[in-house]
């Protein structure tokens, strides 16, 4: 059994938080993120994921509750904030499109020149990208005046322009012993990058899960409508079929189930 950790780095109590137009963004949302875990934030457009980060580092302030940093709760004077900033970075995948009213190709490049890759493999990727996505046509439009199906398949080539050297990044800031926290709507690889699966829904945190205790929670899961794992939907499928045993351990990956397979494979067919 392993040992349970209980050192929150960062704790969100109860918050509440609306926006100025009434928008109900945290409705009452907890969450306690244990020091040098990994943390997948899922869950449905306008489920508050982005919100829950905004306070994290502190750009937004909770209307009632509180934000914790080690234990103690968020001083928001100016220093207060300084020490939090220097200590919780934030990075978004893509900049806020209204403030910058970038061209399609800039925005497209935000990402990767943002993770230090060089100019000519960034404009590689992004010329690929745009061919992947049917818009080199409009590479030197302005993001704003595109419509919305164009501009969902902007944001589908700033992910496809960096998504590899994301994957190496999260895992080395992580070895680095840096607490990661993501939010995502890959469900796959949230069950195989992360230790813990934090569900929100409509302003809160409905759930929050030991990803390797996963198996145990699928229904629920399934209760959510975000998605639930492929590798760990055919581990049950199999396990229904009698493959394995009723006590599943967790597998999270595509390498994970196929090991699993051959070592029952092996069992079965011993004389
Ligand atoms: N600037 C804003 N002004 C008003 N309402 C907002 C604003 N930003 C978010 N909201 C609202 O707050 C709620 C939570 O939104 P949030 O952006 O946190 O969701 P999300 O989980 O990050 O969604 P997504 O998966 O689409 O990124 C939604 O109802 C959304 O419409
Ligand atoms: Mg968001």
């Amino acid at each position: 059994m392993k040992q349970q950790t209980t050192d929150p780095i960062l704790e969100v109590q109860a918050v509440r938080f609306r926006y100025p137009d009434g928008s109900v963004g945290l409705d009452g949302c907890s969450l306690a993120i244990q020091r040098g875990s990994r943390t997948a934030l899922l869950g449905a457009n306008g489920a508050g994921k982005s919100t829950l980060f905004l306070h994290l580092n502190g750009i937004l302030r909770p209307m009632s509750g509180a934000v914790l940093f080690e234990g103690l709760p968020v001083d928001y004077g100016r220093q207060g904030l300084h020490h939090l900033r220097s200590r919780v970075g934030l990075v978004f995948q893509n900049p806020d499109r209204q403030l910058f009213s970038a061209r399609v190709r800039e925005d497209i490049s935000f990402g990767p020149l943002n993770l230090g890759l060089d100019a000519g493999t960034v404009r590689n990727r992004v010329e690929e990208a745009l061919l992947a996505v049917g818009m080199t046509a409009c590479a030197d439009k302005p993001v704003h005046n595109l419509s919305f199906g164009q501009k969902k398949r902007v944001c589908i080539a700033g992910v496809l322009a960096m998504q590899a050297e994301l994957a190496q990044i999260l895992d080395r800031l992580h070895a680095e012993g840096m607490t990661v926290i993501i939010a995502t709507h890959d469900m796959d690889y949230a069950y195989q990058w992360a230790d813990v699966l934090a569900i929100m829904d409509t302003g809160i945190c409905a759930a929050s899960w030991d990803a390797a205790q996963l198996p145990a929670y699928l229904d629920q899961l399934e209760g959510f409508g975000v998605g639930v794992p492929r590798v760990a939907e055919m581990h049950k499928a199999l396990a229904a079929c009698g493959l394995f045993g009723p006590d599943l351990p967790a597998v999270r990956s595509h390498s994970e189930l196929l090991d699993a397979i051959a070592k029952m494979a092996a069992v079965g067919s011993r004389p």
